[in-house]
């Protein structure tokens, strides 16, 4: 059986985990806003045209923070065209998607369902098709208070109230060629520079986010960074990256072993952005947005026989199965790692595209729960606080030369909830015994233990049959030593009650 040994001790941290850290990107794409967020003529509708039981399925997941309209839709979008009567808003070609965008859900719409489910937006602006006179506007219409052009046209369209929007991301994957407006490394950086500059002017207290590399593999990862760098460090405070696996190889010891990439990349941005610091001899430090990721990959076949240009079309619908749950959660134990420079996560999406959550247009169920679901749900409810460094002793394997550890664990404590609350998940196909030492915790008791386990790795959850259930046989000692056993490919959250001496 293997064995795993894990230790944390109390004042050795990583850093506090932002609550910006549970976020979601919700895109204007396929069923994700329309028959996703909004459907009024959907029975559960409520007097805004959103669906109920979309609303309480995401406030399950705590969400802090919506990143819209996109994701590559916004990188052609016209933010007035959702904007005033409905009536009159631009039916337009998505070309993102290939779709018709109807424009019945626009800036109001999507800043009152962030309030609804007591979410802060994070506004990605047109740096593709656009630039910095369609930004300031924006900018304009959401925060300025009264008296001019644009901020009177947000009174007059219903909003008296600035809607004071604090998070807005310059652009969406400008380094893509897929990217509508796609930029070089220099072309973006003058812009992304330029853009936040005028921002800034009408609204010194914004924060901005600036696009990094859309996925680790690509070619100009890395001077991408650097050069882009060179023109935004002082206008920005987060630098985005993003990221999906998938198992195209079919080789589950690798698809598994995903957050170990997700790792370096990470590593490797932060070493980045401090040899921009060290070169620039600035003392401000680049935070990171790691606002896209999840698994994506099952649908990618499906989505290129689509029909072009219809309304609301079924595109990257996924059905996950369990082995992608597992993956998920491990990308979200590497987040949890890196707390100290990540303050902003972007699980992408959260509504029918690439998403933990799916509706049904018409008929029951309404709604249902992917496998991904459950272990971002444990961590968006329980990864609050302070990340504690984990130091873990376990067998490992490797794959393409690197080495992954069969079991990993993140460690949380909740201060304000006197709760330490531990992450560990088994890659493995076989049982593990593990011990969990809690230094300089005294009475440590136990809350609540709970595992994600027991299904096939390709089996997916549309009949509902996956669900999270008690851990048992956990002791916790006098010593502040936690051990059981978990499954093999498990999830599992243990819950203990714990105050530090300090
Ligand atoms: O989330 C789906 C797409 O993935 C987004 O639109 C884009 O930013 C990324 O390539």
């Amino acid at each position: 059986m293997i064995k795993a040994n894990f230790k944390v001790t109390a004042d050795v941290v990583i850093g506090k985990i932002d609550p910006r850290m549970w976020g979601s990107l919700t895109e204007q794409l396929g069923r994700s806003v329309y028959n996703g967020i909004y459907q009024p003529n959907h029975p559960l509708a409520d007097k805004n045209g959103f669906r109920r039981d979309v609303i309480d399925a995401v406030k399950k997941l705590k969400i802090p923070l919506v990143r819209y309209p996109g994701g590559n839709f916004v990188s052609g979008y016209n933010w007035e065209d959702g904007i005033g009567p409905k009536s009159k808003r631009p039916i337009r070609l998505d070309l993102a998607w290939k779709s018709i965008e109807p424009n019945q859900f626009g800036l109001h719409e999507f800043l009152t369902w962030c309030k609804t489910i007591n979410a802060q937006a994070d506004m990605a602006i047109n740096l593709g098709t656009r630039g910095i006179d369609a930004a300031r506007n924006l900018v304009e219409y959401c925060n300025f208070p009264a008296g001019t052009y644009w901020s009177n046209l947000r009174i007059k369209n219903g909003q008296k109230n600035p809607f004071n929007v604090k998070l807005w991301s310059l652009g969406n994957e400008m380094d893509g060629e897929w990217q509508i407006g796609h930029k070089t490394a220099y072309e973006y950086g003058r812009l992304a520079h330029e853009t936040a500059k005028a921002m800034r002017i009408i609204d010194p207290s914004i924060e901005l986010i600036a696009c990094g590399s859309s996925l680790h593999s690509m070619p100009s990862f890395g001077s991408w960074e650097e050069e882009i760098l060179d023109n935004v460090y002082d206008d920005v405070e987060y630098l985005s990256l993003h990221q999906y696996y998938d198992d195209n190889d079919h080789d589950i010891k690798k698809f598994l072993s995903s957050s170990i990439d997700l790792d370096s990349f990470i590593n490797e941005v932060i070493s980045i952005c401090d040899a921009v610091k060290a070169r620039k001899h600035q003392t401000k430090t680049m935070y990171l947005a790691m606002d896209e990721w999840n698994v994506w990959y099952h649908s990618k076949e499906s989505d290129t026989k689509q029909k072009p240009w219809q309304q609301a079309p079924n595109l990257l619908e996924d059905h996950y199965t369990f082995a992608d749950a597992l993956v998920v959660g491990s990308l979200a134990l590497t987040l949890i790692k890196h707390a100290d420079r990540i303050k902003i996560g972007c699980l992408a999406q959260l509504i029918n595209v690439i998403a933990p959550i799916v509706t049904n247009n018409e008929g029951t169920p309404t709604i249902w729960y992917q496998s991904i679901f459950y272990p971002f749900m444990q961590v968006a409810n329980y990864a609050q606080g302070t990340a504690l460094k984990v130091n873990s002793k376990v067998a490992d394997y490797t794959v393409s030369n690197r080495v992954v550890p069969y079991v990993s664990s993140s460690a949380v404590y909740n201060q304000s909830k006197c709760e330490v609350v531990l992450f560990i998940e088994n890659k493995a196909a076989e049982e593990v015994d593990f011990d969990y030492k809690l230094a300089d915790f005294p009475q440590v008791t136990l809350k609540e233990a709970t595992q994600f386990a027991g299904y096939d790795l390709d089996e997916t959850n549309e009949k509902q049959t996956m669900q999270i259930e008690n851990l048992k046989d956990i002791n916790v000692n006098n010593q502040n030593c936690v051990n059981g056993k978990i499954a093999p490919y498990s999830w599992n959250m243990i819950r203990l009650s714990a105050i530090s001496h300090g």
